[in-house]
């Protein structure tokens, strides 16, 4: 007999993952990384929210034990993400709500959710999307179907294919769009577009998984989730995915939920007794000291303030970053091919580049991006900007202006 693992194939190792890997291992002293997904503030650091440090102390400060929480997690910090994700726009007993171990998490355990009840069901998935969503829908055991997303040529929702693959989809399928900040294009539908996919996802009975990652990072936190809340409102079945990571740099804590939005209240309780199931199986508690950390800013009308306002900072150096990007590049390659990234919201946008010139701008200029050209606007300094413009127009074979 073999031994257990001399058989075991290599998996597939994360795009993101390989990246960090490789930026860490170039000796290069001045690489640029703009690859992996995590905020940056101007000096290239990764902050701990000052909302976050009081609270942290506060519980610290408090804390009289450390004894287990329920399967579900804390009600306290559901009910606050219920309030911060889909305001009033839900019959509350409709709802079954679990904390899960980041975003990542709740996908998952949605997708667990919807396996267990409906098998058959096919999960659809835009093409591009942040990758785990493909890698979790296979892990479950799911089939899946991508929707055509994005106008490349243009930078901008493809909404009439996306609205054409979606008509392929079978009554009762799910489908998974992200809230807003789309990963990895940047490019979000319009209000038209939504309105248009409420329709077709209404009248052909279909069941949105509605990702959110990235609130308050495109507009604000009200108007980041409209779109969703309009859906909430309108949908017998939903079902929402919540990750804490980027909303309150709880990047490692590991912050999340799913809130499942039921036909009826009747079904609310079997359903948060599946998902409890489903979190016993997996990791039996979530974790409690960032859900807490979220929990207690979101409690407090001083630390929530405080919060809001060094997220709304955050979300308007990403968009500063994108106009003065656009500009230098408009500026070195003498076209406005890149000025779609002013039009784009949250972290992300696709750059449009080939492999050739992805793996050149690593090669030559020490400049890091995903291998579909993903770059991270949040990466961007007033050092490097000017850097980053250069080394784009130089593999794109432009001459550098002096
Ligand atoms: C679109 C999207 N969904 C969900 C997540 C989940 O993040 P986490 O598991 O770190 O909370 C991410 C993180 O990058 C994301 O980009």
């Amino acid at each position: 007999m073999t031994s257990l693992f001399g058989a075991l194939p290599p998996a597939e190792p994360d795009p993101i993952i390989r990246l960090m890997q490789a930026f860490a291992a170039d000796p290069r002293p001045d690489r640029i990384d703009l690859g992996v997904g995590v905020y940056r503030n101007a000096a290239g650091r990764t902050p701990v929210m000052a909302a976050v440090a009081a609270a942290e102390a506060r519980i610290l400060a408090r804390q009289e034990t450390k004894g287990y929480l329920g399967l579900a997690g804390d009600p306290g910090f559901l009910a606050a993400i219920r309030a911060l994700v889909l305001g009033e726009s839900v019959e509350v007993a409709r709802l079954a709500a679990v904390a899960t171990p980041g975003g990542s998490s709740a996908i998952r355990q949605a997708l667990e959710l919807v396996r267990a009840a409906r098998p058959g069901a096919t999960v659809w998935i835009s093409d591009p999307s942040w990758p785990n969503h493909a890698a979790i829908a296979d892990a479950v055991g799911l089939a899946r179907r991508s929707y055509r997303y994005l106008d490349a040529a243009h930078g901008s929702v493809a909404a009439d294919a996306m609205l054409a693959d979606l008509e392929g989809a079978a009554a009762g399928d799910v489908v998974i769009l992200q809230a807003c900040c789309h990963n990895p294009s940047g490019a979000d539908p319009s209000a038209e577009d939504w309105a248009a996919l409420a329709a077709l996802l209404d009248r052909r009975g279909l069941i949105p998984l509605v990702d959110v990652a990235y609130q308050g990072f495109g507009e604000g936190l009200a108007e980041d989730m409209a779109p969703l809340r309009r859906l909430a409102a309108r949908f017998p079945e939903l079902l929402v995915t919540v990750s804490g990571s980027k909303s309150f740099g709880l990047y490692r804590d590991r912050v999340g939920a799913v809130l499942a939005l039921c036909a009826v209240a009747a079904e609310a309780e079997p359903v948060q007794g599946r998902l409890a199931t489903l979190n016993r199986t997996a990791f039996a508690f979530p974790p409690d000291h960032g859900a807490r950390v979220v929990a207690t800013i979101l409690g407090d009308p001083v630390l929530r303030a405080d919060w809001q306002a060094e997220l709304d900072g955050m979300r308007r150096r990403v968009a500063a970053n994108r106009v003065a990007l656009a500009e230098a590049l408009r500026s070195e390659t003498g076209t406005d091919r890149f000025d779609f990234l002013t039009g784009h919201r949250g972290m992300f946008s696709l750059l449009g580049l080939a492999p050739g010139e992805i793996a050149q701008l690593r090669s030559l200029h020490g400049l890091y991006l995903l291998g579909d050209s993903r770059a991270n606007l949040a990466g961007l300094s007033a050092a490097s900007l000017p850097r980053v413009a250069r080394a784009i127009a130089a593999v794109l074979g432009t001459p550098e202006r002096a």
